[in-house]
């Protein structure tokens, strides 16, 4: 039972009734009392009456006793709420018994798409590629979980200009000694030694623009470069996504490249709308609402003067068929933030085309950038982007000391498992754990701390509990009676309770920090709990009590982990 819904679902009827329309009570937790509701002070004004008279009258309809909450005026009109032990005990043990945690399946499951990760054929995934990737694959498991059809889409950058002078370079080494480069991992140096000669090299520059040529054309030798470039690419990426532990798969790679037969449709459909609008030498849309510095209306351009069709074409050909084939009717894209214009106005035109209609939405998950110690865009020492599996294969390093330092009678391999757990666990929770929306410095030493708002701290929580189950001998039976007592007893029994509301809070707003933050709350009211209350050498009846308070924590901070794509080690 989600405690913070009940407690605004019996408000809400009596603050209606005194304000004379729907009002919210919002519902919080509450330093004096277990929740608390403050919609009273911001209903005075509106009323005219004083906010202390309005929560009386409030108290006065609302139904409360039955549920065992007991509620009270305080302070300037706030109206504190109290849930009695046995009624808290109650609904704890409903959770006890429940698979869910109290989560139920959603009762409107969606095909949701979520297009995340998504790098480039032949370079180097960066950063932003590790922002989209791990809070894509958080989306993804949350949604599922919940029940909704979840479709994941990789949307590769596999086509473009570039693959001209890309496949002119394949050509030169021959198809034996490129696989063999890129098979080694270094994208970038094979994308870095094309452009040298692009812009070194006239001739060459010639050959690569009669390759894309070619490549738009069809010919097949051209095509097959091309595919083993992409091929060669996607293994690559597979061995990252490995590496990260997300869900991504070979079945989910859906390139640009793969809406190529669409966007001539795409851009028919515009014109015969009436949307297209030359601009340039080039087929535009102007969509309503967007205008440069200078005031002018912005253009977004779906198909260039050369006649090639480009970025904004193939993201409107491929919603078009996400809402009209797979019958997404919720979009998710998780690109950075410097996309964001592009998207709004992809969106827009979408929807004035008539392709993106109630109940079809699309939202665009955008994220800021992972900075350096320096406060500045994170970057090499020789100052080009930092690559990604030399950033998470050093997380797994570090991690695996700081195991050994702490625990010098682990072997290697225990070592290695518990470090891969706990610094890929760190990356991603760094992330998850900052409001998407901003940039966060990436800072080792803070990240695997065992204190804090860490995945460390959590997974050491996790596994303190599941030591202590061990050292029970026993796991407690779901339907122990539970006791509870002490206030940091009935803390951790609050804040158990409060895991469904969260979930569904972010099932809509896509805030994993939310579920981080609870989580990071659930663990801290543990400690509290763990350290007023002896669990084994409590008496027979309060030691089954405890134990069971415990592992309903344990599997709440394990479910909610997995919800965020992290591990949680048995020992650490
Ligand atoms: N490949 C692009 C990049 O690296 C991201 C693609 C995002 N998805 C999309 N549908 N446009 O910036």
């Amino acid at each position: 039972m989600d405690l913070e819904r009940l407690l605004s679902d019996r408000l809400a009827p009596a603050f209606g009734a005194v304000a004379g329309g729907p009002v919210d009570p919002l519902v919080r937790r509450s330093p004096r009392a277990d929740f608390q509701s403050d919609a009273a002070l911001a209903l005075a004004r509106r009323l005219g009456r004083p906010p202390r008279d309005i929560a009386a009258a409030v108290l006065a309809h609302a139904v409360l006793d039955d549920v065992g909450v007991s509620a009270e005026v305080s302070g300037p009109g706030f109206i504190n709420l109290t849930v009695a032990d046995l009624a808290l005990a109650d609904m704890v043990s409903g959770l006890a018994g429940d698979a869910r945690l109290g989560v139920p399946v959603t009762a409107a499951p969606q095909t949701v798409v979520v297009d995340y990760s998504a790098p480039n054929v032949a370079k180097e995934m960066h950063v932003g590629h590790l922002r989209s990737t791990v809070i894509g694959d958080a989306a993804v498991r949350l949604l599922d979980w919940l029940g909704h059809r979840v479709v994941r889409v990789n949307h590769l950058g596999d086509w473009g200009t570039p693959f001209g002078m890309l496949i002119e370079h394949l050509a030169d080494l021959g198809e034996v000694g490129a696989t063999h480069e890129l098979s080694m991992g270094d994208l970038d140096g094979f994308y870095r030694a094309a452009r040298v000669k692009f812009d070194a090299d006239e001739a060459f520059r010639e050959r690569s623009r009669l390759r894309v040529v070619a490549l738009q054309g069809g010919d097949e030798r051209t095509l097959r470069w091309w595919r083993l470039l992409v091929a060669q690419s996607e293994r690559y990426f597979l061995t990252v996504y490995d590496l990260l532990d997300v869900t991504l798969s070979d079945d989910d790679f859906r390139g640009e490249s793969a809406y190529n037969d669409l966007l001539a449709e795409v851009v028919d459909d515009l014109d015969r709308l009436g949307m297209l609008a030359p601009s340039g030498g080039a087929d535009c849309v102007f969509p309503a609402g967007f205008s440069g510095r200078d005031g002018e209306p912005m253009p977004l351009i779906v198909r260039k003067s050369d006649g090639g069709y480009g970025y904004p074409a193939t993201d409107l050909a491929a919603l078009r068929q996400r809402v009209g084939e797979l019958g997404a009717t919720r979009l998710l894209y998780v690109v950075g933030l410097p996309q964001r214009q592009h998207f709004a106005m992809v969106f827009a035109v979408a929807r004035a085309a008539g392709w993106l209609c109630p109940p079809a939405r699309a939202e665009h998950l955008g994220f800021g950038s992972i900075l350096g110690a320096d406060g500045r865009m994170l970057r090499s020492r020789a100052g080009e982007s930092v690559k990604l599996v030399g950033l998470l294969e050093e997380a797994v390093t570090r991690a695996t000391d700081l195991a050994q330092q702490r625990n010098p009678e682990l072997d290697a391999e225990a070592a290695a498992e518990i470090g891969r757990a706990v610094g890929i666990g760190a990356v991603k929770y760094a992330d998850l754990s900052t409001d998407r929306s901003k940039d966060y410095v990436l800072d080792w030493e803070r990240m695997l701390a065992l204190d804090g708002n860490t995945a460390p701290y959590l997974q050491y929580v996790y596994a303190r509990i599941r030591s202590m189950s061990r050292r029970a001998g026993t796991t407690a039976r779901p339907d122990t009676p539970l006791v509870l007592t002490l206030p940091a007893e009935r803390a951790l029994a609050v804040e158990l309770l409060g895991f469904a509301a969260v979930v569904g809070e972010v099932e809509r707003s896509l805030e994993f920090h939310h579920l981080a933050g609870y989580l990071h709350r659930l663990a801290t009211a543990f400690n509290a709990f763990y350290e007023r209350c002896p669990v084994l050498r409590a008496p027979d009846e309060l030691r089954e009590s405890r134990l069971l308070l415990a592992e309903l924590t344990a599997r709440t901070l394990r479910q909610g982990l997995h919800l965020l794509g992290i591990r949680t080690p048995e020992r650490m």
